[in-house]
């Protein structure tokens, strides 16, 4: 397609006059990408380099020629006396080192990308389809910006704030924006902003936007990415600071300086700066500049009927993205309207989300036949249920470093579920454990395991183990079998009774109970305290969410709530200790099973159960035999 320059009549290049009609080449669909309004600026740009270039060759040539008609040497070749140019030299280099420190502190700490330079495109963000789409939109609009501007009167988007967890895909998804809009990607982390010298943060923070109006005229249009912005956007200090609106004040948030002003100039000077930055996208830079002081000094003899009229500077198209894992604790001043006012959160991906992603990571990744079955990858995507992206791939990696310690060249399905379950429980410690107190601890997981089988049959037991892992010295790990984003009161009922099934099952076997169980009964307060206190699950409705305190703080704070939290509790431990006595060979099966083999995985638990109950309900003809 071809792109004719729009004016090539000798106006100073980058002005477009205000009052000159539309011309023709603007599109009149939204959606044509060869013809869009930045490929038409970069095809201008182009055209612009190649004359200049064009012009530069030419001067070289004829400078060549004139020398070789003279008969004289093509290069010149002057004689310098050494006893003058050690001292020259000397304070040439002396000057240098204290100017470069000077314009060093103050230069853009940019990385710059060019389109071509990225590896990644929207087809690689896999599993939050919303977010891409408004993404596409949002590179639609960046592309018809002029048909936006100047058509339709509309103010282009200039910000946009991805926020979310670390590893949900921001930079990856801010990098592909600029590769699919075929515009130059402006990295910069914001602490690399920040500096030892008074007033060069804010030097800096002004020379990345230089140099991002610059390749915006350069190229076309720029995308800027800040990562990590709440290192230098934090609440600016002083009054009404950090409770600045309505929302914050119902939240209970007290008016007061900033806590966590750890740059040197205050951050205040700082938001204020990009604050500024932000609204300059349209301010002249280069040529233009020159132009318009020029016009201004001619203005000063002329009538002020005469006076040359300033136009208005061609719009660079840039869009500048911020990422952030704290939005809320962002300036409110950056987030409204013209700013980052666009604000697009990042998603964990649901379980058809992380489907795609084990497909996509697999892809790549060496790996044995059993894991091409849908169900093992279904498996797998269940079992990662709240993980971001990253930590998905992650796991794929753990997986084949598993795969490379066993001396194989892909990984299967079981490495896949013994890097799940380090991850989910942490990497063992051997200790030795004396004997009474393997049995103890054995005791107690494998009451909870019980109380979970029973009480729970829905939820999915994963690893039941008494290796010491971190300061647990043994555990049960169980988690929703599938995904669920609500809990009845009948789950979280549940919940307090797997957490009270190592305590009982101590009682009931020792006669005498440990310090073992202290961190399942804070769990399972925990649990109870948002049953009677938030969720209105035991009798009361009152809510001390409301409070803004914390639940289980206002819980046993209040008389009459705690009184209904030790009733849940109560209710809990006779419900659990009926349980487990009814039940004692399975916890007693279970036991045995984890003394012997110290780690239960996934359906061992069950089958070591399932066997125990069928030994019940069939006993064996003569315990005799075993023996023998
Ligand atoms: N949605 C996704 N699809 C595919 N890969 C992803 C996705 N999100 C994250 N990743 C992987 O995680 C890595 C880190 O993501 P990144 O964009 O740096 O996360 P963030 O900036 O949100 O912390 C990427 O390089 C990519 O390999
Ligand atoms: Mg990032």
């Amino acid at each position: 397609m071809s792109a004719a320059p729009r004016s090539s009549s000798g106006a100073v290049p980058g002005f477009v006059p205000a009052d000159v009609a539309v011309p023709a080449d603007v599109p009149a669909v939204v959606h044509r990408p060869a013809t869009h309004d930045v490929a038409l600026g970069r095809e201008r740009a182009r055209q612009r380099r190649l004359l200049r270039l064009a012009a530069a060759l030419a001067v070289a040539w004829v400078w060549l020629v004139v020398r070789a008609w003279q008969g004289r040497p093509q290069v010149p070749v002057f004689h310098v006396d050494p006893l003058l140019l050690t001292p020259v030299l000397f304070f040439v280099a002396l000057i240098a080192l204290l100017v470069g420190t000077q314009v060093g502190a103050g230069r853009s700490p940019h990385v710059l990308f060019r389109p071509e330079q990225v590896d990644v495109t929207l087809a690689d963000v896999i599993g939050i389809d919303p977010i891409i789409e408004d993404v596409r939109r949002s590179i639609e609009l960046f592309w018809t910006y002029r048909q936006f501007a100047d058509l339709m009167g509309g103010s282009p988007r200039r910000g946009l704030l991805f926020e979310g967890l670390p590893g949900t895909g921001k930079t990856m998804t801010a990098k592909a924006m600029a590769a699919e809009a075929g515009v130059p990607f402006l990295y910069v982390s914001a602490t690399s902003f920040q500096s030892m010298y008074y007033g060069a943060t804010a030097r800096k923070i002004r020379a990345y936007f230089r140099a991002l109006r610059a390749a915006a005229r350069r190229e076309g249009g720029a995308i800027g990415f800040i990562e990590e912005i709440d290192a230098i956007a934090m609440r600016r200090g002083g009054l009404m600071s950090s409770a600045s609106s309505p929302a914050d004040l119902a939240r209970g948030a007290t008016p007061g300086p900033v806590r966590h002003a750890i740059i040197s100039e205050g951050t205040g000077g700082v938001v204020n700066e990009l604050l500024v930055q932000m609204q300059s996208f349209d301010t002249p830079v280069g040529a233009e500049r020159f132009a318009a002081q020029w016009r201004e000094l001619v203005n000063l003899f002329l009538p002020a009927h005469r006076r040359l009229r300033a136009h208005p500077g061609r719009r660079a198209p840039i869009l500048l993205i911020a990422a952030t894992n704290r939005a809320d604790s962002l300036d409110p001043a950056l987030l409204r309207p013209g700013r980052f006012d666009r604000r697009l959160t990042f998603p964990t991906p649901d379980a058809r989300g992380r489907r795609a992603l084990v497909d996509h990571f697999l892809a790549r990744r060496a790996h044995e036949a059993d894991l091409d079955a849908p169900a093992a990858r279904d498996r797998v995507a269940a079992a990662t249920n709240g993980w971001t992206p990253v930590m998905v791939e992650h796991l794929l990696d753990e997986a084949l470093v598993n795969a490379l310690r066993r001396g194989a060249a892909a990984m299967s399905f079981a490495d896949v579920e013994h890097a799940r379950i380090t991850e989910l429980v942490g990497i063992g410690h051997p200790v030795t454990y004396t004997e009474g107190e393997q049995r103890l601890i054995a005791t107690h997981e494998a009451g909870h395991a019980v109380t979970a089988w029973l009480v729970a049959p829905r939820r999915t037991l994963e690893v039941l183990t008494i290796v010491k892992r971190g300061s647990a010295l043994g555990m049960l790990a169980h988690d929703d079998g599938e995904e669920v984003y609500t809990h009845s009161s009948h789950d979280l009922r549940a919940l307090v009774q797997i957490a009270m099934g190592g305590w009982a099952a101590e009682e009931l076997f020792f006669g005498d109970t440990t310090t073992g169980p202290a961190s399942d009964l804070a769990a399972a307060t925990r649990t109870a305290a948002q049953m009677v206190g938030a969720a209105g699950m035991a009798g009361s409705l009152v809510s001390f969410e409301a409070t803004g305190r914390d639940v289980v703080e206002a819980v046993l704070a209040d008389t009459r709530a705690r009184d209904r939290l030790e009733e849940v509790l109560d209710e809990a431990r006779a419900v659990v200790r009926r349980l487990l006595a009814a039940n004692r060979d399975l916890v007693e099966a279970l036991r045995d099973a984890l003394l012997e083999r110290h780690e239960l995985v996934g359906d061992e638990i069950t089958d070591a159960l399932d066997a125990a109950l069928a030994a019940r309900l069939a006993p064996a003809p003569s315990p005799g035999l075993r023996i023998a």
